[in-house]
Parts: structure tokens; C-alpha cells; sequence
């Protein structure tokens, strides 16, 4: 943070020169944000030339097709409303080692030619991960670099087009412009915006890796997701090879999709039999599991649950879940005990969601009481059974939202037995006629 720099506040919008720690004007300390000062020479040098624009009456305007520049991967399409739209910016965050980097560089060698800017590695080290994912002859440019500035001068000066550019990662770009290091709230602010712009101007889309912080969150200015088109959120367990692509925000698009992939030795691969990973065949009709139908955007995947009650040897008993809410898993015991005489207070009780898959909603409540039910009397549920539904503090089963869509969907898959709000109201007598096969 230099001297001669100009400053914004955050809280109060008053520009000042230098950095004295707090506002000059409201008084607020830690809210002043480096900021470029456009001077007339440099703008023309190296930014894209504004263009005035001119009003136009809405009905003139031809809404026309949107133009989908395929990815080349069907799972990545579905997240992204159907592809690429020309000009769109999408910042994809994630982990660290999540598989961001291993993606792009997928997607770079089906949209040829494109664009790799590597301010975080070098080109030996993308070329030996080409080389696994046997990534051979195709026009990658492989841009090691992290000036902005540069990057949109090597971007002008390319003789085709681009299909494609990859910034991996936002954090590392900078421009001389400002003082602030790579990953500071200006610097990544202004490259954002730097990027955004010759993605508009030139038409070509653009897609910025964005690191996550401890917390959870894109580091950097909170305003990087509202600037770009599309946000989306790389997640998976690191330890398991699940690695879903959710949809956080999308302009061209819906923003509940998305798109499953497995990880791989030779890369990220599309998974299209989803009961492959999350079900397995031949532990079906042992006791503590069950089978539920989660919502994963508009695609309804079939999950297992498992459990596992045992005698406790503590004060307090455990209850450890894996892929599912600890406080609702407390509350399906609490309802067992109290609704449906399954006494499971006294039991050290571990449910797990097989296959790495975390449960968000309500939809699995009954298969979760039920496979603790088939635990706790180690019975075997039927086999082909679905159990689907919200389970109520009085022990009621309540309808979840696209019921009879996860129904369907599991009808096709074999299941011919369910257990939903349409068959049974109470928890009890749902446990109670499973168990005497009514
Ligand atoms: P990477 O794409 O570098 O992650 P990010 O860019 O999000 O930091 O992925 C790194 C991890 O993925 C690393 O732990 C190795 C693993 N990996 C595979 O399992 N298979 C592969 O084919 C590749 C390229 C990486
Ligand atoms: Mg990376």
C-alpha cells in the first residue's frame, strides 16, 4: 500500500489519496480499498477502448437465439444452462487440489484454440498434467503470466480468435496500476473487471479460478460473484473420488443444476450410471440400510443410507453422521424413541450417506429412521424399497417437494416397494407394517 495510491471506502464511497488506515471522512478503519485512477494515456495504452453507447428502445432490441459454445463435456453443459454463451465470464471456486485446474485443462483441449494463463504454475508442470490426462497435439496456449495488463496485450496481439481463455487463478493476477499485491481486494477487483471487459468486447468466454478461504467463501472482494455472469462451486470429499459441480449463480441459465463427476488417474470423468456409485447391488436386504432419492438440481439420484446402533459404554451416547445433519439425525432419534417405541436414546448411533454424497434436504428423514429401525431389530428392509419423505415432530411423514418425479425415477430403476407420505402417515406404522411385510 503506497503513498500516491487512491483509496476508496467501502462504508462511505469518499476516494482519497494515500493510506492512512482509516477513512478521512466517515472515520472507518480497515474499509479502504485500492482502487485504479484511469489517466487518459494508459487507458488508451492498455485497456479496451470504451465504446459510447447509445440508448435503444427495449422493442427494437432482437432477443435472437443465445449461441451455446459446447464445453465438450455433457456434465459441465448441464451446470452451465447448455454451454458456454460468447462473452459469458464464470468464475469456478474451489479447494484447493479439488480439480479445478484438471478441468480446464479438459475443457481447453476440446474448445481449441484456447487460452491456459498459469500464474500459479509453471508450463512444465500444466504440461505434465496434460500428459496424464493424454492431452497430446492440440493449440493450447499456454500462457505463463501474472500481469493482467500483459495477458489482454498477448489476448489483442493473437492472430485467431480464442474459443477460450482460462485465468487460473483470479488471485494470483495483478496490475501495475495499483500497489496492492497479487490477491489483494483491489488487485483482484480491477483484474476481474479488467478480464470481464475484453471477454464482452471480444465476445469470448472466459473462465476465472477462484480460490476459496478457510470459511468457505471466494477469497477477495465479496463484488467478484456480482461482477461475473456465472459463479460455480467445485466440491467433493478429497479423499473420496465424488466431485460434484454445483450452480451457484448463472445469467443464462438456472442456477439449481448440477453436474456429477468422479476422479479419476487419468482425470475428471463424467458419471452417467449414478446408482453405480451411490448403490450397491449386492448389500441391498441387510439390516441398517435403506434407499432414499435425493434431489441433485433437477435430477433425482438414489442414494443408501447405513446405519449402525451399538450398545454405549458413555455418559453420553455418540451420534456420528457422515453426509447427513448431526442436529436432524438428534431429532429422527428423538421422534423414534418418543413416536414410534424404537428406544435408540441409550445407543451409540453412526449413520453414513454411502458413496460421499452430503444430504441438504428433509427428503431422506424416513429412510434415515427406518434404516435406524432396521438396525436397532437388525431386520432387513424389503430390498426394492424407497423410502422418501419428511419426518414431522409429532412422527408424521409429510410430502417433500417433486415427490412423485424420485418416485418415478426409482420406479424405473427397480424399486417397486415405497414408503412415502402417500402410503403411510405415521413413522410407527410405517416401521410396523415394513417389519410385518403388510
Ligand atoms: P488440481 O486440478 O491441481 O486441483 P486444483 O486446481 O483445484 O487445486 O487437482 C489436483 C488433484 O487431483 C491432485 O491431488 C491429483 C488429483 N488428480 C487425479 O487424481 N487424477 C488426475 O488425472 C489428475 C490430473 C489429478
Ligand atoms: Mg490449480
Amino acid at each position: 500500500m503506497s503513498k500516491g495510491s487512491q483509496y476508496v471506502c467501502q462504508q462511505c464511497g469518499y476516494s482519497q489519496v494515500g493510506w492512512a488506515g482509516k477513512c478521512s471522512d466517515c472515520g472507518s478503519w480497515g474499509s479502504l480499498v485500492e482502487t485504479f485512477v484511469s489517466r487518459v494515456k494508459e487507458r488508451e495504452s492498455k485497456r479496451v477502448k470504451v465504446k459510447i453507447s447509445e440508448p435503444i428502445t427495449l422493442s427494437k432490441i432482437s432477443s435472437g437465439e443465445t449461441l451455446r459454445i459446447s464445453s465438450g463435456i455433457l456434465e459441465l453443459d448441464r451446470v452451465l444452462g447448455g454451454g458456454f454463451v460468447q462473452g459469458q465470464v464464470v468464475l469456478l471456486a474451489g479447494e484447493p487440489g479439488i480439480g479445478k485446474s484438471t478441468l480446464l485443462l479438459q475443457i481447453s483441449e476440446k474448445l481449441n484454440p484456447s487460452v491456459y494463463v498459469s500464474g500459479e504454475e509453471s508450463a512444465r508442470q500444466v504440461k505434465i498434467r496434460a500428459d496424464r490426462l493424454g492431452i497430446k497435439d492440440t493449440q493450447i496456449l499456454f500462457l505463463e503470466e501474472n500481469n493482467t495488463d500483459n495477458v489482454i496485450e498477448i489476448l489483442n496481439s493473437l492472430k485467431q480468435k480464442p474459443k477460450l481463455i482460462i485465468i487460473d487463478s483470479i488471485q494470483t493476477m495483478m496490475t501495475q496500476d495499483l500497489s496492492g499485491l497479487p490477491g489483494s481486494v483491489g488487485q483482484v477487483r480491477e483484474s476481474t473487471f479488467r478480464f470481464l471487459q475484453w471477454a464482452k468486447h471480444e465476445h469470448v468466454p472466459t473462465v476465472l479460478v477462484g480460490h476459496v478461504t478457510k470459511l468457505g467463501t471466494v477469497a477477495g472482494p465479496a463484488v467478484l460473484a456480482h461482477i461475473v455472469d456465472t459463479v460455480l462451486w467445485f466440491e467433493g470429499d478429497k479423499s473420496l473420488s465424488l466431485r460434484l459441480i454445483r450452480g451457484i449463480k448463472n445469467r443464462f441459465g438456472a442456477t439449481d443444476e448440477v453436474g456429477i463427476f468422479q476422479m479419476q488417474d487419468n482425470g475428471l470423468t463424467q458419471v452417467i450410471d449414478l446408482e453405480k456409485i451411490f448403490l450397491s447391488k449386492e448389500l441391498r436386504g441387510v439390516s441398517g440400510s435403506s434407499v432414499t432419492s435425493i434431489m441433485e438440481g433437477s435430477r433425482p439420484v438414489l442414494v443408501e443410507i447405513q446405519s449402525l446402533v451399538i450398545p454405549t459404554k458413555l455418559a453420553f451416547p455418540r451420534r456420528i453422521a457422515q453426509g447427513f445433519d448431526s442436529k436432524r439425525l438428534e431429532l429422527i432419534l428423538a421422534v423414534l424413541s418418543r413416536r414410534a417405541g424404537v428406544p435408540l436414546m441409550d445407543l451409540d448411533v453412526f449413520i453414513n450417506v454411502a458413496g460421499g454424497m452430503t444430504i441438504r434436504e428433509t427428503a431422506a428423514d424416513l429412510a434415515v429412521a427406518l434404516s435406524l429401525a432396521s438396525a436397532f431389530y437388525d431386520k432387513p428392509l424389503p430390498p426394492n424399497l424407497l423410502a422418501i419423505g419428511e419426518v414431522g415432530l409429532l412422527g408424521e411423514i409429510r410430502e417433500v417437494p417433486r415427490q412423485m418425479n424420485r418416485i418415478k425415477e426409482a420406479k424405473r430403476q427397480g424399486f417397486t416397494k415405497v414408503a412415502s407420505s402417500f402410503e403411510y402417515k405415521f413413522v410407527k406404522e410405517c416401521i410396523y407394517k415394513l417389519s410385518t411385510n403388510k
